[in-house]
């Protein structure tokens, strides 16, 4: 049987997983489980570049690790691992650092959306170079597939250059890293409930932790087509972030819902009724598993420790493959 291809995906352990984690990354990663092989990546590093304080790291990326178990990742298939405790991570990230100019990371449309979304006026040398750390991520496990939100392609990007120089430079003949592909889902960006992207940052998320009554009083507020002021005014679903909603939850009702916003039958009120009762029964599962894993802490650690323990043996041989490539054993 061939090897199956291996996926390389992660997270910045930022707090609380939103809605948009679930949809846009995690439920793709649950889906791809059995088709390849795959390693989960906590980005206690990157988190640092947004934010210097790192006294909560550590609590988050545990909640975080157990937001993964009860989306329904495997521990036994699939190692989950946090990036600071594999040190080769920070060392292939500096060799790769001499292979990608400043002037390429200064184009990186990713970061110039972070630096206007939360007003940066520095940029720090690790946040300029953050895909160069996402690239050592995804390399030291030769990730073939990265299964990401679209607004990490740019990323992708970048890593396949620097794979492709790595390889042209030290090892043309036998390539030491493959060219990873991104992999998008169709609600690769669930919009908050503002109708902006869904970002803890800007506070428009749903949290997977959230109760149904916290949910009912978000979507409450979530904006609709501006010109419908109240029921019997005609809507327009294309440009309602409700309904973007009731597309990922309720597909089935999606085309009355549809009808009756044109007409104006349907009222945006009872509209966002009816979408909050989806959202809480498609969380409910998830609830339940979360509380399992909150209360069984010491599994969760020994899962994270294991997977630590995994991640390490792969990424030592693909340095030992780097060190012999470029002559410095
Ligand atoms: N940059 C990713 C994000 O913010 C997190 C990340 C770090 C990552 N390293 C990675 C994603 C490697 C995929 C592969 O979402």
């Amino acid at each position: 049987m061939p090897d199956k291809k291996r996926i390389l995906s992660g997270m910045r352990p930022t707090g609380k997983l939103h809605l948009g984690h679930l949809v846009g990354a995690l439920e793709n990663w649950v889906d791809l489980q059995s088709e390849y092989e795959n390693y989960h990546l906590i980005a206690d590093y990157h988190a640092l570049t947004t934010n210097l304080d790192s006294s909560h790291i550590y609590d988050n990326s545990i909640d975080m690790l157990i937001d993964w178990l009860a989306a329904g990742i495997d521990p036994k298939a699939s190692p989950m691992f946090r990036q600071s405790q594999i040190k080769e991570h920070t060392e292939l990230q500096l060799i790769f650092s001499m292979l990608v100019t400043t002037a390429r990371l200064e184009r990186n449309p990713t970061l110039k959306e972070q630096v206007r979304d939360l007003e940066m006026e520095n940029i720090s040398i690790g946040h300029l170079g953050y895909p160069v750390l996402q690239a050592a991520d995804i390399l030291l496990y030769k990730g073939e597939v990265v299964p990401v939100g679209e607004d990490q392609l740019p990323h992708i990007e970048i890593t396949r250059e620097i794979a492709r120089k790595f390889n042209t430079q030290y090892s043309p003949m036998k390539p030491v890293f493959p060219e990873p592909e991104g992999k998008i889902t169709r609600f690769a960006r669930l919009p908050g409930l503002d109708g902006k992207r869904m970002s803890k940052s800007i506070g428009n998320t749903i949290l997977l932790s959230d109760s149904p009554e916290v949910i009912q009083k978000k979507m409450r507020s979530a904006i609709t087509d501006p010109q419908k002021l109240r029921k019997g005014d005609p809507g327009r679903p294309e440009i309602c972030l409700v309904y973007t909603y009731h597309q990922k939850f309720n597909s089935q009702e999606t085309p009355v819902i549809e009808k009756d916003c044109r007409s104006g039958k349907l009222g945006c009120v009872d509209c966002k009724m009816n979408v909050t009762q989806k959202v809480c029964d498609y969380l409910s599962p998830f609830r339940e598993k979360r509380k399992y894993f909150e209360t069984h802490q010491q599994e969760v650690k020994d899962i994270l420790h294991e997977g630590e323990a995994r991640a390490k043996t792969y990424a030592g041989h693909t340095m030992a493959e780097v060190h012999e490539v470029m002559k410095l054993g």
